[in-house]
């Protein structure tokens, strides 16, 4: 029988994931459906409660479900209750799984893709939000040590000192940035889906930087920034989009597809 799987997000009409998982599963040869489904906004616990019914196997969670997800789990893995956030669901046994493949597949994508270690690096994480809440376990497990700055500093500051005990990690403002150089800077706010430019003082890029935005699709406004201040390597997020969605594969199936071929397909024009 077919293993049924899905992604559930509010809008969720331009996901690639069930593109992603298609590919990964032929190439695999393992036998699912994987289809995108739109939760009513007030309506995520009831969506899951139907898919539990049908027979699905797990699914993703994308915005803005993600925290809802993780109080609805019955057990946990420890990056999910280190994110606070889940975006892969196990219905197993009765009870529902959780874990968080955001943070391992931004640093398979930087580690392996782009074969930028992040051991002893300098990051700059931009964005106090979801989105910064969810990867920075995971760049402290890396070995990297980490500046938070977002446009609203107390924000910064709580995720600096909800992480301290995992390793260095300081908050601080754009402005105090100056003339302090990183050798990876990575964009997780959600300015670029406005346009828009965090506002970053110049010569934050060390000599070999990677600035990376976490957003896909385009040339956002960081990465022209990032060009402009000679960052020597920029990458947009589909690499840690395919990467998140090879590692919850992997939960859900026990076997670990090929990443290049795959994002090789999605970089096609
Ligand atoms: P997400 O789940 O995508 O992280 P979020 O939780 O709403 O979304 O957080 C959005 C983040 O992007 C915040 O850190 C926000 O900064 P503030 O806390 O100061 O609002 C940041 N952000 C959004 N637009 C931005 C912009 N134009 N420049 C800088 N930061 C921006």
């Amino acid at each position: 029988m077919t293993d049924k799987y899905a992604v559930i997000g509010n809008p969720i009409s331009h996901s690639k994931s069930p593109l992603i998982h298609t590919l990964f599963a032929e190439q695999t040869g393992q036998d699912i459906r994987y289809e995108k489904i739109e939760s009513p906004l007030d309506g995520f616990a009831d969506t899951i409660t139907q898919l539990r019914g049908d027979g699905y196997k797990g699914c993703n969670v994308t915005v803005p479900f993600k925290f809802e997800a993780f109080k609805l789990c019955n057990r946990l893995t420890g990056r999910a209750r280190a994110a606070q956030a889940v975006n892969t669901l196990l219905f197993e046994g009765g009870e529902i799984l959780g874990d968080n493949t955001d943070g391992a597949g931004l640093i398979s994508d930087i580690e392996q893709n782009l074969a930028c270690k992040l051991l002893f690096k300098k990051v700059l994480l931009m964005g106090a939000g979801g989105a910064a809440h969810g990867v920075i376990w995971q760049l402290f497990n890396a070995g990297a040590s980490i500046v938070i700055a977002n446009r609203t500093l107390d924000k910064a500051q709580q995720l600096a000192s909800e992480f301290s005990s995992y390793g260095t990690v300081f908050a601080s403002s754009y402005e105090a940035l100056t003339g302090k150089p990183f050798d990876v800077v990575i964009n997780a706010t959600s300015s670029s889906l406005s346009d828009k430019l965090p506002p970053l003082p110049s010569g934050i890029f060390a000599p070999g930087a990677l600035a990376y935005d976490m957003m896909y699709g385009k040339q956002t406004p960081f990465l022209k920034f990032a060009q402009e201040q000679g960052a020597a390597m920029r990458a947009d997020g589909l690499g840690m989009l395919v990467e998140q969605a090879a590692e919850a594969f992997f939960k859900w199936r026990g076997v670990r597809p090929k990443t290049a071929p795959v994002l090789a397909k999605l970089r096609q024009p």
